[in-house]
């Protein structure tokens, strides 16, 4: 959010390999992505034989190569990345679901019974996960036109919301902006969009909607910020229970990825 606070930036760019992380401080939230998510090798099955059985068959059902690339390039993203600060071999790694589809780590290791979480976004050919010590909401979106943008946005956005984007000098962007704060607040929740979003405002200096009852929990002070990735036409956002004083983000190429992963 670029009226509201610093936007983030990339802070530091893997050179010839990929280290994995080892260390997250308590407070810390490390935002990883990966561009180029379209990429066909990861059809291969030297790739895929890196999976789990069930993630295979859940690519399997998946419509259109594009979406099933993007699906297994977040696995493999899921998989180094987690296994580097469970200190894990990435087969060992084991999930569960929320009651509304939020996938949480259940392996039974230390970083997850000290609370290690995730949350996972994809859109066009980037995917990108969101790891910290607590519940986090990450949301990417592609910037693209809306061909029935007043009916989306009436839909969709509170009257406060239409207006913020009505008046911004960069109307498309800045309703990327709310879609991806929307989104990012309900998947911190872990109630997805199962929830109205017209019902949702997450504009700018407003008060959240406080819909901590739905998923029986004690009401939190949510910070939800927006990421200036260094991606061209993308709109990105993180929802965590209190601000996190400044994520790490962390680029890869899908390249790096097909390779890195052991
Ligand atoms: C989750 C959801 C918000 C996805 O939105 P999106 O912008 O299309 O997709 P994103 O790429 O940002 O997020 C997808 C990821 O979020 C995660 N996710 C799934 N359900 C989630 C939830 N309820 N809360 C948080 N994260 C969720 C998954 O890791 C998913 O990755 P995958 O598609 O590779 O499996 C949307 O699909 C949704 O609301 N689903 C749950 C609500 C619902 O209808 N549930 C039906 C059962 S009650």
């Amino acid at each position: 959010m670029t009226r509201e606070g610093s936007p983030v930036h990339a802070s530091s760019v893997p050179e010839d390999r990929v280290e994995w992380p080892r260390e997250l401080s308590p407070r810390g939230v490390d935002v990883w992505y990966c561009t180029g998510s379209h990429h066909p090798a990861l059809e291969e099955s030297s790739v895929l034989n890196r999976l789990t059985v069930e993630q295979r068959s859940q690519a399997d059902r998946l419509a259109g190569t594009k979406n099933r690339r993007s699906f297994l390039a977040a696995r493999l993203l899921l998989q180094g990345v987690l296994a580097g600060y469970c200190e894990c071999e990435p087969s060992s790694l084991e999930y569960s679901t929320g009651a509304f589809g939020k996938p949480f780590l259940s392996s039974p290791c230390p970083a997850v019974t000290a609370g290690l979480q995730f949350n996972l976004s994809r859109s066009a050919e980037v995917v990108a996960v969101a790891v910290g010590y607590m519940p986090l909401g990450l949301d990417i979106e592609k910037q693209r036109p809306l061909t029935r943008e007043r009916a989306f946005l009436a839909r969709q956005f509170s009257p406060a919301e239409q207006e913020y984007v009505r008046c911004s000098p960069d109307p498309q962007s800045s309703l990327f902006e709310i879609w991806c704060r929307k989104e990012a607040y309900l998947k911190a929740l872990g109630l997805g969009i199962f929830h109205p979003l017209k019902k949702c405002p997450v504009a700018p200096g407003c008060t959240l909607p406080g819909l901590e009852p739905l998923i029986g929990q004690p009401r939190l002070d949510w910070d939800i910020r927006s990421l200036a990735l260094p991606l061209p036409d993308y709109a990105a956002a993180l929802c965590s229970p209190a601000p996190v004083p400044s994520p790490r983000v962390i680029p890869l190429t899908c390249a790096e990825l097909l390779e890195a992963t052991p």
